[in-house]
């Protein structure tokens, strides 16, 4: 997909995403006052797609803006994409932001009109629950110095962006993070889940991570299979460091095995046994959410 040429939808309107144009006054632009959702489509199957309508949907009520959307408006949207840009294994991006004043005041303006973006993007191919395959991820690990909302999926993603780069200058794919506790919160863009003695554990929900898509259908398909034990509680670093297996969820990556953390083997630092029964559970469920 040669990006110029991407067909993006930008407020009623799909265009060539080189004539898509915002307003400098935009307050997404201004304040990062917005809320986003990525939805994977692998050939042209979307996957938890009104989960993740419904997350946006209480992050805009969150924050307090008002969009006449429903589900189905943003399901055209992403037929439209997919249909428009190819029907291969895309991340479909949705942006809203609270919409273009006049100044620049802090308060909310009253009778601005949302912001509304959307466009496709190529992912890689579905994660395989092949061991040989799979990526293998390393991991660093750092104090998580973002904001105490980190419920809503904001489009203001400094903090997360800051803690990304971090892992990229340490030359691997991620960085875990942890709170003044020394509790596992999460990853800069996926949730974080450990396996001790064959039981998978993740934190529980609350301000201080995102309410995963990928999370939530893992846990809901693990606990319907019932092989493993499932636990969601507060998670020390020294566990995250002493687990048998460490993965990554996100929308983009399913389960991601992470095989070192800050240097270290995880486990016998390989893609665990619990990560394959894990992967191959979610490959074959993941299309009925
Ligand atoms: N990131 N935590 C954070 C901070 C995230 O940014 C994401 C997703 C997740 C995983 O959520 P989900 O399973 O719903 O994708 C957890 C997206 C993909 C992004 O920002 O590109």
């Amino acid at each position: 997909m040669a990006d110029a040429n991407n067909i993006v939808f930008l407020d009623g309107q799909f265009m060539p995403m080189s004539e898509a144009k915002i307003s400098p006054m935009d307050r997404g632009f201004l304040f990062g006052d917005g809320i986003y959702e990525v939805v994977p489509s692998y050939q042209a199957k979307l996957v938890g797609f009104e989960l993740h309508i419904q997350r946006m949907q209480i992050g805009l009520d969150a924050i307090g803006i008002e969009l006449k959307m429903a589900v189905n408006d943003w399901r055209d949207i992403a037929q439209n994409l997919i249909e428009k840009n190819g029907r291969g294994d895309l991340g479909l991006y949705f942006h809203v932001s609270r919409g273009a004043d006049m100044k620049r005041f802090h308060a909310f303006p009253e009778n601005i009109q949302p912001t509304v973006f959307a466009y496709a993007f190529s992912i890689p191919a579905a994660t395989l629950a092949d061991k040989q395959k799979v990526k293998q991820y390393r991991v660093t690990s750092t104090e998580d110095l973002r904001w105490k909302r980190c419920q809503i999926k904001s489009t203001s993603l400094l903090g997360n962006v800051m803690h990304f780069q971090q892992s990229q200058e340490a030359g691997v794919d991620e960085t875990i993070l942890y709170n003044q506790h020394n509790e596992l919160t999460e990853a800069s863009a996926c949730n974080v889940f450990i396996v001790k003695n064959e039981v998978v554990v993740t934190p529980p929900l609350d301000n201080q991570l995102l309410p995963g898509i990928t999370r939530n259908m893992l846990l809901d398909i693990l606990r319907k299979d019932g092989t493993l034990q499932v636990q969601e509680r507060v998670i020390s670093m020294a566990e995250v460091h002493a687990a048998d297996e460490l993965w990554l969820t996100s929308s983009s990556k399913d389960i991601a095995p992470v095989v070192e953390l800050d240097g270290q083997p995880i486990g016998t630092g390989s893609v665990g046994d619990i990560w394959l029964l894990a992967q191959t559970l979610y490959c074959a469920n993941k299309h009925t959410y």
